[in-house]
């Protein structure tokens, strides 16, 4: 009896109800033919088949268990995050960026009014609120474009670079069109377009913009057939006129000690190409080196890149792990002489085209305590002056530029930012090769929705008015340049009644101390543990020292 009354079921009723109608139509066309009964009972007929599918398919419990009505289920699964972003998000709703921060990009890129009515929507006495102080005595702003200088005295061709430019992209996560509108987009606005690690391709090489030639552990347009760093293919890119600085990739914050496959379909003729890899084979990017293995290595590979390049500013980019790791680089440098022109700082909650959740969830150190530890161990080395620091994470306006300066940044990058203004929509769908906008797939079709020359414009219209807001931020706050920003300009509330200063949240190193042995918690025991021979830690020597009595 149950059984029989199985199809009345309310679970079931959707497909036992478009059965039966599709019995009547078929008994109806049977004696009355005509297209009025036809139409329909094709549509029902292949609802029928749908339903019967779902019944006897065995991959989705709840398709088997709710024939056609569990539909409904996956397409609103599917289109969930329009409807939160479009019906349901606040301005400051919205992960990884809010609508507010999207907002602000856009209204930039086109030129468009960004300024904002009747008073902040920030709960200013909420914990973590942070302010820049702003002087009694303002400044005229600045017109100059603000660049800095990078390259130490190891350099023979110093590069003067904005100190706001495009993140690590690489071709392959982006399309064609958006490589080319980011690099015509730089070359107008004088600014440097990193190529990411995914090779130094014909799209970026196309308009002349400046180019930073990022190489990570796969070696892309400068390896050999095994997979190893080729010295003549790295130097016949780096010496091209369009690079300025040449970049190792040790880690990113959104996946490090990750490496990456490009899956063997993806790999077109255009990306094998670009980044010296066969067509249709899977392209591996190892997660880790095989140039270098110890920290001293490290620093000899940097020389080795600079000295390549014919004497450009040289660098890393890295997310901060184990603290002993980068100290044991800072005392390779010490050892050996060789410090890079520049590092730069990817902070845990930057972006990219996919990674494992656990990887861009939770392994990594935020940009702000990663960008401080790093400026910190510098200045405790006495490196301070030679070596440039970029930093880069979720910066995508005046006042985020303003901040990670003050906390030792000399220059900043966007990633995400810069999609933005490319017309990315933040679909979040960027793994799948279904992009919206033609920003990040290789779909040939999808990529004509990114018309180069108009996103160009918007790409050098973003930058533009993001270095005029910081010129109008510094202003306000008495000074003439970003680099006079420092943690004794910012504030931030960590209680309902408790303000504190950067200066206080983030206390500096003395220059040298970490030579001179320092007694700061923060630093002592990495240092004690950090060996410019391995990147393995060894014991401090207060734990030696317990261990052999
Ligand atoms: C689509 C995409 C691709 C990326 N590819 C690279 C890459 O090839 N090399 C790299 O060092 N970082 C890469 N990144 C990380 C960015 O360069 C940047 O460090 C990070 O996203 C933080 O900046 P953001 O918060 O402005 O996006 C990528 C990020 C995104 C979103
Ligand atoms: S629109 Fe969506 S898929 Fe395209 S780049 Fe932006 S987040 Fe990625």
């Amino acid at each position: 009896m149950r059984t029989l009354l199985l199809p009345l079921r309310a679970r079931f009723i959707a497909y036992t109800a478009v059965m039966v109608v599709t019995a009547v139509l078929l008994l109806e066309l049977y004696f009355f033919p005509s297209p009025f009964v036809a139409i329909p009972l094709v549509l029902f007929s292949a609802l029928a088949l749908v339903g019967t599918v779902d019944l006897i398919q065995t991959k989705h419990a709840v398709l088997r268990n709710y024939p056609l009505t569990a539909h409904i289920r996956f397409i609103l699964e599917e289109i969930r995050p329009e409807i939160r972003q479009y019906f349901l998000e606040s301005e400051k709703d919205g992960t990884p960026f809010s609508r507010d921060k999207r907002a602000i990009v856009y209204q930039r890129a086109k030129q468009a009014l960004d300024k904002r009515p009747f008073g902040t929507q920030n709960d200013v006495y909420s914990n973590g609120y942070e302010w820049l102080h702003h002087s009694m005595a303002p400044k005229a702003v600045a017109k100059e474009d603000f660049r800095i200088v990078i390259g130490g005295p190891d350099c023979a061709e110093p590069y003067a670079a904005s100190i706001f430019n495009i993140s690590a992209m690489s071709f392959g996560a982006l399309s064609p069109n958006a490589v080319r509108a980011l690099n015509i987009g730089a070359k107008k606005g004088n600014f440097a377009h990193d190529t990411g690690e995914g090779g130094y391709s014909s799209y970026h090489r196309e308009n002349g913009g400046d180019i930073i030639w990022e190489i990570g552990s796969g070696y892309f347009s400068c390896r050999n057939e095994d997979g190893t760093f080729c010295a003549e293919k790295f130097e016949a890119g780096a010496r091209s006129k369009q690079v300025k600085m040449v970049e190792l990739k040790l880690s990113q914050g959104a996946k490090p000690g990750h490496g990456g496959v490009l899956p063997a379909p993806k790999v077109t003729a255009e990306i094998a190409a670009a980044r010296g890899v066969p067509i249709g084979v899977d392209c591996v990017s190892p997660s880790r080196h095989s140039a270098f293995a110890t920290p001293i290595e490290l620093m000899e590979f940097v020389a080795t890149m600079r000295r390549l390049s014919g004497g450009k500013p040289a660098g890393f980019k890295l997310c901060i792990g184990h603290p002993w790791e980068f100290l044991a680089v800072c005392k390779a440098m010490v050892e050996t002489g060789i410090y890079p022109d520049f590092i730069v700082v990817d902070g845990k909650e930057g972006g990219t085209g996919a990674a494992p959740l656990e990887f861009t969830d939770h392994l990594g150190m935020p940009l702000r305590e990663g960008l401080n530890f790093v400026h910190n161990a510098l200045i405790g080395i006495n490196a301070r002056d030679r070596v440039k620091l970029g930093a880069s994470g979720k910066i995508v306006s005046a006042f985020d530029i303003a901040r990670v300066m003050a906390l030792g940044a000399d220059w900043c990058n966007s990633a995400r930012g810069f999609m933005f203004a490319l017309g990315c929509i933040q679909s979040q769908s960027c793994h799948t090769d279904r992009c919206p906008t033609g920003v990040s797939t290789q779909d040939r079709l999808r990529q004509r929705a990114l018309v180069v020359p108009d996103k160009a414009e918007r790409v050098f219209n973003f930058h533009r008015a993001t270095v005029n807001a910081l010129a109008e931020l510094v202003a306000a706050a008495g000074l003439d340049h970003p680099t006079e920003l420092t943690p004794a300009h910012f504030s931030r509330r960590i209680s309902a009644h408790e303000v504190k200063m950067f200066s206080d949240l983030y206390p500096p190193l003395k220059p040298g101390e970490l030579l001179s042995g320092t007694r700061d918690r923060r630093y002592a025991d990495a240092w004690d543990m950090a060996s410019a021979r391995e990147f393995r830690a060894a014991p401090p020597a207060a734990q030696i020292a317990v261990a052999l009595h």
